[in-house]
């Protein structure tokens, strides 16, 4: 069987560190590593309509920004296909025969479902689309017939939803779908990267996020203002980790060779922390390190963005060719799924033959 990466973000804003760790870096790590056959990198605007019906224009300006950070993080559209959602019918299509698989009292009890519409306020008026977009968010895994979803941990009940759909599926009409998995980041910090306040996520509405298309001054002033240990007042007193932002970044990121290079002081990580717990060593000179840590991640990305911003159309002509792509892929996928579904009336030549003998008898 083919090995086939689909994935995506919803365009509600520019893409984030969170982002980044939590699914991006490995998206592009996989990629190069050549073990996938394909790979398709969807820019999920239906979706972020489900929430946003009222705000078309919010996406329509994202769809940009999310493929300059996808261009310019390293996703090669030599090697994957970049793509948008509404421009793929056959995916809206999909979902509409899925939808008589699902019951709602299964979609009620999505929990990451249940957690948006509580983080929103929907209560009693939860748009259907947006009730649904699990469902919607299956075609697009099984369009594909993907074998594996790249995600941060959030997404897992939407694999896990996508995958009882397969299975409902291929029992009701024969096999037919692929049941994806997902891969979720190693690390376990990367999975839910806190904002720079040290709120739980990095969120735009909270004000907390550091965006990959930061300038370096705007990220050297989010990271000196970071939330660290109020406890630490002076740089003699012990110093916490505990919920200590600035130390939950460099689990996320930093690697004893940035110590060599930019605080020989310490060999690793561990000894750092130690010091810090000990007492004697300042938050400034931490959050410095910090800082340096992520520009090296962020210099090239922040260099490579720069250069594609000179050509805005020609990263347009990326995502029509992606779309052409995607499109001939999920074309196939439906017409195996109406066959199976037995709604492909005018393709089935031995129906109209078998019925035509039965009215001549
Ligand atoms: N739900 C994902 C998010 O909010 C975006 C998404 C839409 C997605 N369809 C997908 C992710 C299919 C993986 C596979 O980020």
């Amino acid at each position: 069987m083919q090995k086939i990466i689909l994935t995506g973000d919803r365009p509600t804003g520019r893409l984030h560190l969170g982002h980044y760790v939590g699914s991006l870096k490995r998206r592009v790590e996989l990629q190069n590593s050549g073990a996938y056959d394909k790979i398709f990198i969807m820019i999920a605007d239906a979706q972020a309509l489900t929430d946003n019906a009222d705000n078309p224009d919010k996406i329509r300006e994202n769809i940009i920004e999310v493929a300059l950070d996808y261009l310019s993080c390293g996703l090669d559209p030599a090697k994957s296909s970049l793509f948008i959602q509404s421009q793929i019918p056959e995916l809206t299509e999909l979902t509409c025969y899925y939808m008589n698989l699902v019951t709602v009292s299964r979609l009620q009890r999505n929990p990451t479902v249940k957690a948006e519409i509580q983080l929103r306020n929907f209560e009693t008026s939860i748009p259907v689309g947006f009730f649904t977009y699990p469902i919607s968010q299956a075609s697009d895994i099984t369009a594909f017939r993907a074998t594996t979803v790249p995600v941060g941990e959030d997404q897992l009940p939407m694999i896990e939803q996508t995958r009882e759909i397969v299975r409902k599926f291929n029992s009701v009409y024969g096999e037919t779908l692929v049941e994806p998995e997902a891969l979720i980041p190693e690390n376990e910090i990367c999975s839910r990267l806190p904002g720079t306040d040290g709120k739980a996520k990095m969120s735009k509405s909270l004000g907390n996020c550091i965006y990959l298309s930061d300038t370096e001054e705007e990220v050297k002033k989010k990271v000196m203002n970071m939330y660290t240990d109020p406890g630490h007042l002076k740089v003699t007193d012990p110093g916490s980790l505990e919920g200590n932002t600035v130390f939950i970044y460099l689990d996320a990121f930093c690697r004893d060779e940035h110590f060599a290079k930019y605080c020989p002081d310490y060999k690793n990580l561990q000894e750092m922390k130690d010091h810090y717990q000990r007492g004697g060593l300042g938050d400034v000179k931490v959050k410095r390190f910090l800082n340096a840590v992520l520009e090296d991640e962020l210099a090239p990305i922040r260099t490579r963005r720069k250069e594609l911003e000179k050509n805005i159309p020609a990263v347009y002509e990326i995502l029509k060719q992606g779309c052409v792509a995607a499109r001939a892929e999920a074309s196939k996928t439906l017409a195996d799924v109406k066959a199976a579904m037995r709604i492909n009336y005018f393709e089935d030549e031995e129906l109209i033959q078998s019925q035509q003998e039965r009215f001549n008898q």
